[in-house]
C-alpha cells in the first residue's frame, strides 16, 4: 500500500467539500491501469490527484461518490479473488483500505451504476476526464456522450476542488520538500557527471533512475537537451558539446506522488563562455526578482511582468533589444525570447490540477487571459495567498523559427534589434526554475538549494571522476 496521511486528514478535506457544494452528488473515478502495447502489460500506476487528494489510495478499479445532501461518502471497489491473488499478491479488503481513510461505507463496482440510476433526478457533479477508458466510463455512467463531457463538467465542483487544493497543507509542504530532495539529488548527480563526450541519454537515465529509486519516479518527462531553445524537448539523443549548454528541467515525485518541478541551464565544459554568462546572469536576475517578489496580496500576473522587464532591461543593456521598457514589455516584444509564462502552481501534479481547467486554477473569476502572444502562456495571473506553492521558471531562449517570422514581418522592430539577435541564432536556451512557498509573510524556497550561480555551478560541474 502506499503511504498515507492520518485518515483525519481525509475525513477534513471531504467534510469541507460536502459543505461547498450546494446539493446533489459527486462521482470521483479512479484511475485504471493504462496500457502500454497489450492490455496487461501496463504503464507504471498513477493514481488521479483529486481522488488522491480525498481518498487517498493509490490503486486502480475503485470509485467514490461523495453525496452533498445526505453528507455521506461511499466507496465502491471489489476484494481481489484467488485469481488476483495468484498473480498480483494480496491485498486488504477494500473494507480495510476505506477504513485507512476514514470511509466506513463500501459497496461493489457494480453497485456504481444502480447508485447513479437511483438518484438520477439528482445533480450528479464530476471532474473532466483526460484519460480515454475514463471519458468511456463516464460516458456510460452518466449517459452523457465524450463529446459534451467537458461542457457538462461541474464548474461548481471544480472551483470548490481548485479553492482546497491550491493552498498547501503543513503536511503537504513536507510531502513537496521530499519531492525536491529527490530533485536535489538529480540535479546535482547530473551537474557532477556532466562533460562533454557523454550523451544526453546517459545523464537522463541516470536521472529517471533516482527518481524511481527514491520515489515514485519523474514528475514529468525529463528535459534535458543541448536544444534549451525548444521549451519541452524531450529528445535525448545528442553527444554533449564542449562550448554548449544543457538545459535540464526536471523533478520527482515524492512516495505520497507530490512534485518538484526545477530548471538549469549549464555549459557542458563546466565553464560559461562570456556570451553565455551574460544571458544566464539576466534569467538568474529575473528568477531572483521574481522569488523575491513573492508574498501574498500580489498578483501572480505582476510577479511575471517584474520578471520580463528584468529580462528586458538586461537584453537592451546587451543590444538585443531597444526602446520604451514599460511599452516593450505591455505589448509582448519579450516574447520573442521568453514566450512562456513565468510559473504554475504546483501540488499532486507538476502543473497542479491542470486537468480541471488552467483557467480556474491559475486566473479564477477576477483575472481574464490576455490574448497577446507570450502573456497568453501565463499558466498563473491570479493573486497569491499563504500556502500557494509556485514555480518561479524565467527563460531567455534563441528559437531560430520564431526569429525569421518576426523578422520577415518586421514585427516590433521598434523594440528588437534583428542584426544583433542574428548573432545569437545557435545560442539555444537558458530557464532557471525554482519552487516557492507563499507564507504568511512572504515567501520560502522549498528544497535544498541546488547549484545556481555562475560561481556555484562552475564549482560542480564534471567533477565525477
Ligand atoms: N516541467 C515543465 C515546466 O517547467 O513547467
Ligand atoms: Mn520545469
Ligand atoms: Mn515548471
Amino acid at each position: 500500500m502506499n503511504p498515507l496521511f492520518h485518515k483525519s486528514i481525509y475525513q477534513t478535506r471531504r467534510d469541507k467539500l460536502m459543505n461547498s457544494v450546494s446539493s446533489g452528488f459527486a462521482l470521483f473515478l479512479a484511475n485504471d491501469d493504462a496500457s502500454m502495447n497489450y492490455p496487461s502489460n501496463t504503464f507504471n500506476y498513477r493514481q488521479d490527484s483529486t481522488f488522491l487528494y480525498f481518498f487517498g489510495l493509490s490503486i486502480p478499479n475503485l470509485a467514490a461518490i461523495i453525496d452533498f445532501d445526505h453528507k455521506k461518502t461511499i466507496l465502491f471497489g471489489d476484494d481481489f479473488e484467488i485469481d488476483d491473488i495468484i498473480w498480483m499478491g494480496d491485498q486488504p479488503k477494500v473494507a480495510e483500505l476505506a477504513s485507512q481513510v476514514g470511509i466506513t461505507e463500501v459497496l461493489s463496482l457494480s453497485a456504481l451504476p444502480d447508485f447513479i440510476q437511483q438518484n438520477k433526478g439528482r445533480k450528479l457533479h464530476y471532474t473532466p476526464a483526460y484519460r480515454g477508458e475514463k471519458k468511456i466510463t463516464l460516458a456510460e455512467l452518466t449517459e452523457i456522450p465524450v463529446s459534451k463531457q467537458k461542457e457538462n463538467a461541474s464548474v461548481e465542483l471544480i472551483k470548490a476542488i481548485v479553492a482546497f487544493r491550491e493552498i498547501k497543507s503543513e503536511e503537504e509542504i513536507a510531502e513537496i520538500e521530499k519531492a525536491c530532495a529527490i530533485g536535489y539529488d538529480m540535479f546535482t548527480t547530473a551537474m557532477k557527471m556532466c562533460k562533454p563526450g557523454i550523451k544526453e541519454s546517459d545523464l537522463a537515465g541516470l536521472v529517471e533512475g533516482i527518481a524511481l529509486s527514491k520515489g515514485n519516479g519523474v514528475s514529468f518527462p525529463v528535459i534535458l537537451s543541448q536544444h534549451g531553445e525548444t521549451l519541452h524537448n524531450h529528445n535525448h539523443h545528442l553527444t554533449l558539446e564542449e562550448g554548449k549548454l544543457l538545459l535540464i528541467d526536471m523533478g520527482a515525485e515524492n512516495k505520497m506522488n507530490y512534485c518538484s518541478d526545477n530548471t538549469r541551464a549549464i555549459p557542458v565544459s563546466g565553464k560559461f563562455s562570456p556570451k553565455q554568462a551574460e544571458i544566464y546572469q539576466i534569467v538568474l536576475d529575473a528568477n531572483m526578482a521574481g522569488i523575491s517578489a513573492c508574498k501574498p496580496g500580489i498578483p501572480y500576473r505582476e510577479i511575471h511582468k517584474l520578471a520580463v522587464t528584468v529580462i528586458t532591461q538586461g537584453l537592451q543593456k546587451l543590444g538585443l533589444m531597444k526602446g520604451d521598457i514599460e511599452k516593450s514589455v505591455e505589448l509582448g516584444a519579450h516574447a520573442l525570447f521568453m514566450p512562456h509564462g513565468l510559473g504554475h502552481q504546483m501540488g499532486l501534479d507538476v502543473h497542479d490540477m491542470e486537468d480541471l481547467g488552467e483557467n480556474y486554477v491559475g486566473y479564477g473569476d477576477s483575472f481574464e487571459r490576455s490574448s497577446i502572444f507570450g502573456w497568453a502562456y501565463l499558466r498563473m495571473a491570479k493573486t497569491l495567498q499563504p500556502g500557494h506553492v509556485m514555480t518561479v521558471e524565467p527563460g531567455i531562449y534563441f528559437i531560430p523559427h520564431l526569429i525569421d517570422i518576426w523578422k520577415n514581418e518586421n514585427k516590433f522592430s521598434e523594440f528588437i534589434n534583428y542584426d544583433k539577435v542574428e548573432e545569437y541564432r545557435t545560442f539555444g536556451g537558458i530557464r532557471i526554475e525554482d519552487d516557492v512557498l507563499i507564507t504568511e509573510t512572504g515567501h520560502q524556497v522549498l528544497g535544498i538549494p541546488i547549484p545556481k550561480t555562475i560561481v556555484e555551478l562552475e564549482s560542480i560541474i564534471g567533477i565525477a571522476k
